[in-house]
């Protein structure tokens, strides 16, 4: 079903432990050299590069504008691929250092996919062979993993493989899940908040044919996939990477798609938004700002058995939602992060950035609207979760950077699995924080949330859960995929710090 290791070239260096970033950015950002932040940045931000092929490092202006001046919000340019010989879906990414004009004038070094800032949108049917080629032409190790795709642990681009600067890797495998809106993201030991935040992550798209018509599916008109990132910026233009809380650095501004305060375009009755939650620690209360209902279609793993209206969805780092909204024709309806329900003490909310509502973006129809079909009234086939189809039972305890009080070891194996179970996890945080739980190579269904059966946006598939606090939830997680010591499976806190700080266990699937 799956096929292949990523080949590789460049000095991949010893798997498990690969500090040299980590060590760098600490000497950098330590000491005599603290107040000289940009050396810390060169690694990302266009600095030559010491390969004299290196091409010039890519730009991005500052968005279009509305006739009224308001920046326009667009889809990431979908990835070019080819099928070669053998009828694989060959895309390119490179990861790279450039620039993006994120307010006008202001020159911010940020890093992207093929580009300045954020990457392409891959897109594969289910059943197809995709095979990426990455290269890394940062000055500082990288991975790509591709988040939420059940895919080999060879394939799955966690810190065990780091691709060197000046490397490569092309992981190949076969798409095997139904329809969905995942991501990818760089996974670095140790330093995959600085890598996201600089703006290394895009969108993967899954089309299933199984997909009944009726759903918005035309990219980039009603079908438009939206990343939410809220880097800080200095008075000079930087990406503050030092200011941080306990979750990790936190903006205030929402960047959507690389544009605050924009607008985006809408020629149809109804539009399709898949939202992802690119940022390293910000939960968001996705919203209209009226008030009106959004419908969600669908969440990390795939379609809802059937669209479910809601007031607002919450999304924490790495989760994401398809929701569909209505419009009537000239209307402008702004969408909104309100201040999304974490269960911490309400003192909590405020540090942790949950006390405010933020503007994303405003969808601004046309005057006169193309009619879009009927939402389906059956989008997936999403049976109940069968907790008796269990043959293991496992419990996580979250807690100050750990999991179950150890931190992050690259040389242990936390968990064998074996490939092919169900298992019940029931991951309970015992600390006031946000965090988010995501285990790697499989998607999950919530069983429990203190007991009680999950909402509609849980109710669906899954690869990453908002755990509040003192709140057990219980997961159906089951394991088609294998992974070995040397390319183990991660799971950990998707609050990005947490995650570089040591909120992470590894686990391998085989043979029972
Ligand atoms: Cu979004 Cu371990 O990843
Ligand atoms: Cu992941
Ligand atoms: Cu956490």
């Amino acid at each position: 079903m799956s096929t292949g290791a990523p080949g590789r070239t460049g000095h991949p260096g010893p798997p498990g432990r690969h500090p040299a970033g980590v060590l760098s950015r600490r000497a950098l950002l330590g000491g005599a050299l603290a107040a000289l932040t940009l050396p810390a940045l060169a690694a990302c931000t266009g600095e030559p590069s010491p390969r004299p092929d290196a091409p010039s490092s890519p730009r991005r202006p500052a968005p279009a504008l509305a006739d009224d001046g308001t920046p326009l919000v667009t889809a990431p340019p979908l990835a070019a691929s080819s099928v070669d010989a053998a009828g694989v879906r060959v895309f390119r990414l490179r990861a790279r250092a450039g620039t993006t004009e994120f307010r006008p004038g202001t020159v911010t070094p940020t890093c992207g996919y093929e580009g300045a800032y954020l990457g392409p949108t891959l897109r594969a049917r289910r059943g197809e062979t995709v095979r990426v080629e990455v290269a890394n032409e940062l000055l500082e190790d990288t991975t790509v993993h591709w988040h939420g795709m059940e895919l080999p642990g060879a394939a799955d681009g966690g810190p065990h493989v780091p691709i060197p600067p000046g490397g490569s890797s092309w992981p190949t495998w076969t798409v095997a899940q139904p329809a969905a809106t995942l991501w990818y993201h760089p996974h670095p030991h140790g330093a995959t908040t600085a890598q996201v935040l600089r703006g290394l992550a895009g969108a993967f798209l899954v089309d299933d044919p199984g997909t009944p018509p009726g759903l918005p599916g035309e990219y980039g008109v009603d079908d438009v996939p939206l990343l939410l990132q809220d880097p800080r910026l200095t008075p000079d233009g930087r990406i503050d990477e030092e200011t941080r809380t306990a979750i990790g650095p936190l903006g205030d501004v929402v960047l959507v798609n690389g544009v605050a305060g924009g607008c985006l375009p809408v020629s149809t009755t109804r539009v399709r938004l898949r939202v992802v939650n690119a940022s390293p620690a910000r939960v968001y209360g996705l919203a209209a700002a009226d008030g009106r209902e959004l419908t969600l279609v669908g969440t990390d793993g795939g379609l809802l058995a059937a669209p479910v209206p809601v007031r607002s969805v919450r999304l924490s780092p790495g989760e994401r939602a398809e929701v569909v909204v209505g419009l009537a024709p000239g209307e402008r309806v702004g969408l909104v992060s309100l201040p999304p329900e974490l269960g911490l003490l309400p003192q909590l909310a405020a540090p942790y950035g949950a006390d405010r509502t933020l503007p994303l973006l405003e969808l601004r129809a046309a005057a006169e609207l193309r009619p879009s079909p009927e939402l389906p009234a059956a989008l997936a086939d999403v049976p109940p979760p069968d907790p008796g189809a269990a043959s293991g039972e496992r419990t996580f305890e979250l807690s100050a950077n750990r999991i179950d009080g150890r931190a992050h070891d690259p040389g242990r194996i936390d968990l064998r699995v074996p490939l092919g179970a169900t298992e019940v996890w029931t991951v309970t945080s015992a600390h006031e924080q946000p965090h988010s739980f995501h285990p790697h190579g499989v998607r999950f269904r919530v069983l429990s949330v203190a007991g009680a059966a999950p909402p509609p946006e849980l109710a669906g598939w899954k690869d990453t859960v908002y755990v509040p606090p003192r709140t057990p939830l219980r997961l159906l997680v089951g394991f088609a995929q294998p992974a070995d010591e040397r390319a183990p499976f991660m799971y950990h806190c998707h609050v990005l710090w947490h995650e570089d700080q040591g909120m992470m266990g590894q686990f391998v699937v085989g043979a029972p």
